[in-house]
């Protein structure tokens, strides 16, 4: 069967949850974007360099790979009340091999261990394989962020390999953890992913409901840049 081109549901103005939404980011969250990134401990668990860069350049990054309409990022928003508490990203899209990877930071502290991540990592795998119709997804993880990891699981992703002694941090080497998930993976575990309850079903299998705007997705080749995870 020919795949469903309906622009609409490929590149969707929202991915609705049940404890967050996905929303296009917009120019004017620049300035809350900018204080994820600036924020120290955002930044000792995302990048490999956490040396100087300027508000311009963050600004440039935020504007081309995240707003622009060919750039596969969402801000994070919760379900109740719409409050923005994070970004998540695909990039490197591999068109020929069906793969992509994965990138999420919840900038709020406050936001995390309450599930936010977990349902907004299962909702852009969902998305990523049920309507991009990809056939793996895969990330990197610095072995020190326990969280992620943990929160990385729960949607079904596996370890797959390890660069050792990537990162240097707090005094120490520690490895780049490879995890990926797969479509048949995401098939067998994606409906239990996230609780296994009738609601957690319905998020994990993509909502695929209220999909209702597109742009075309990053060329081959598209990356976060300046080492996010
Ligand atoms: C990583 C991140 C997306 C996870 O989202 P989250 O909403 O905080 O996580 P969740 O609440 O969905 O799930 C976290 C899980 O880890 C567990 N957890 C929390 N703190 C933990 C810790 N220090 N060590 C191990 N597990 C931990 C929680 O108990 C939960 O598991 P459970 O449901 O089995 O109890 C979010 O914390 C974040 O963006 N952090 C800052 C940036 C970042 O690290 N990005 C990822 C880069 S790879």
């Amino acid at each position: 069967m020919a795949p469903d081109l309906d622009s609409r549901r490929w590149h969707p103005d929202a991915i609705p949850g049940r404890l967050v939404v996905l929303r296009r980011h917009r120019p004017e969250q620049f300035p809350t974007y900018l204080r994820w990134y600036r924020d120290p401990e955002v930044a000792r668990l995302t990048r490999f360099q956490v040396g100087p860069i300027t508000d311009e350049e963050v600004r440039r990054f935020f504007l081309s790979r995240l707003v622009a309409p060919d750039a596969f990022a969402y801000a994070i928003h919760l379900a109740d009340g719409d409050r923005l508490i994070g970004t998540t990203t695909l990039s490197a899209l591999d068109a020929d091999n069906g793969s992509v990877l994965f990138h999420i930071t919840v900038g709020e502290h406050d936001c995390w261990g309450h599930g936010y991540g977990t349902e907004a990592t299962a909702l852009m795998v969902g998305h990523a394989i049920d309507t991009l119709l990809l056939h793996r997804v895969g990330l990197s993880v610095f072995e020190f962020n326990t969280r992620a990891i943990r929160a990385y699981e729960k949607v079904g992703f596996r370890v797959e390999g390890r660069t050792r002694e990537a990162v240097w941090r707090d005094g120490r080497f520690w490895d780049e953890v490879h995890m990926g998930i797969l479509e048949s993976e995401w098939r067998r575990r994606g409906r239990h992913a996230i609780g296994g309850d009738r609601e957690a079903e319905r998020i994990s299998i993509g909502a695929g409901d209220g999909h209702d705007g597109k742009d075309p997705l990053p060329a081959k080749g598209f990356s976060t840049r300046y080492g996010e995870r």
